[in-house]
């Protein structure tokens, strides 16, 4: 069965692996040694198993700039986040171009990959936040973590040598060539990849379920990687989706599989990103709904929908599916939008973030219209060991 194209046209791999490894290992102990952080990790764990294909490596100078500039590579591919590394000022000083450097877990010590040295430069970072977060204020969460870093980027192809071992629910990581085959023995022709940093509220639910009913199969591909200490942490959510879909969704056209990547927190060009990653992934379509990866009010409601609008169809390679803000009609005693329900808003039933969290800490389940009682269960067990701990 065909399977969508990658991005950028082939599945990038860069994992070593036997002896060719063994060896690399080995002439990783004689060379300069750049730490990196857990952020930096899951990025080149990411490259090394072609889920942001076409990289092979962290973007060099001019790719970086091109992709801040006009949102594509120098080649003129579509990508809209910066992918790099950053280096303190001393060790920039100290690189060569062409030369091959180890890249080592700055909490574990372990060698993660050898980099061979494309460029080494130096950014402003306030103009990279303006361009990609589209705001350089230091209270936004991406920016304040884009902020943190050195300014001095080291770019280049990889070779991963080692990869991060998931803490808990192993059994949910898939790298690009495994969902890829798996939705093709399935038979899934055409999948849609529901991104979320969140529980699966009823508003997700009806739009991935509205998206279920014209395409073959669900790839719910939440994201584990780093987020902002307020959101709930990817353990809990884990155990919230297995409780839904184990309830709710039907079990030959649903899979669960995490995405352990970093929340940028960039609103409409992480909406992009998350699009193509999900490509790689071998999805065919992906949801797009109200203030897609936004955070406080930086983004308007549909920009990271309007965005997509800045390339054509075959750019993107994979059709993206939109969905305008969701929520439960009392009047219609259903899910609904706005293109839906003709009600006045004093009719649906909305909650905001801080008023669930409330209750769900208060040990009250949310309205069942709002989330699934077998979901809000959860969420306030997890709630209760994060303040036992
Ligand atoms: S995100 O940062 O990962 O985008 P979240 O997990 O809340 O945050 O959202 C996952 C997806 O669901 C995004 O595409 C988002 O736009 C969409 N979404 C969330 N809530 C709603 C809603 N009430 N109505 C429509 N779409 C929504």
């Amino acid at each position: 069965m065909t399977t969508i194209l990658p991005h950028g046209g082939s599945l990038v791999h860069r994992l070593v692996t036997g002896e060719q490894r063994d060896h690399l290992l080995e002439t990783a102990k004689g060379l300069p040694a750049i730490p990196i952080s857990n952020w930096a990790i899951s990025d080149l764990d990411l490259i090394g198993v072609g889920a942001f294909s076409p990289l092979t490596g962290f973007m060099n100078e001019e790719d970086y700039r091109s992709v801040v500039d006009r949102m594509r590579l120098v080649n003129g591919t579509v990508w809209s986040i910066p992918i790099t590394l950053s280096v303190a000022r001393e060790q920039a000083e100290s690189l060569e171009i062409g030369e091959q450097v180890a890249l080592v877990g700055e909490q574990d010590g372990v060698i993660y990959a050898l980099l061979e040295i494309g460029s080494v430069y130096n950014v402003d970072q306030a103009e990279e936040a303006r361009k990609v977060f589209k705001t350089d204020d230091p209270e936004h969460p991406g920016v304040k973590k884009l902020l943190e870093r050195s300014p001095y980027y080291v770019g280049g192809s990889v070779q991963v040598l080692n990869r991060p071992e998931p803490a808990r629910f192993k059994e949910f990581y898939f790298d690009p060539v495994e969902t890829r085959r798996i939705f093709a023995e399935k038979g899934w022709r055409t999948v849609v990849g529901f991104q979320t940093r969140n529980p699966v509220h009823r508003a997700h639910e009806y739009i991935q379920k509205s998206a279920m009913e014209i395409v073959d199969a669900l790839f719910l591909n939440p994201l584990v990687g780093e987020t902002k200490s307020d959101d709930v942490p990817a353990d809990v959510r884990m155990k919230s989706y297995l409780t839904l879909l184990d309830n709710y969704y039907p079990a030959d056209r649903a899979f669960l599989g995490v995405f352990p990547a970093a929340m940028r927190y960039a609103g409409p060009r992480e909406a992009i990103f998350h699009a193509m990653v999900r490509k790689n992934y071998g999805c065919t379509h992906f949801i797009v709904g109200r203030d897609h990866a936004g955070v406080g009010d930086y983004y308007g409601t549909y920009e990271a929908q309007e965005i997509f609008s800045n390339f054509t169809p075959e750019e993107l390679g994979i059709s993206p599916l939109f969905f305008e803000h969701s929520f439960f009609c009392t009047k219609c005693g259903n899910m609904a939008s706005s293109k839906t329900c003709p009600h006045p808003k004093e009719d649906h039933l909305t909650l905001s973030g801080t008023k669930v969290r409330g209750l769900l800490r208060d040990g009250i389940c949310p309205p069942p219209e709002f989330t699934r009682p077998e979901v809000a269960e959860v969420l306030i067990e997890g709630m209760k060991q994060q303040v036992h701990n």
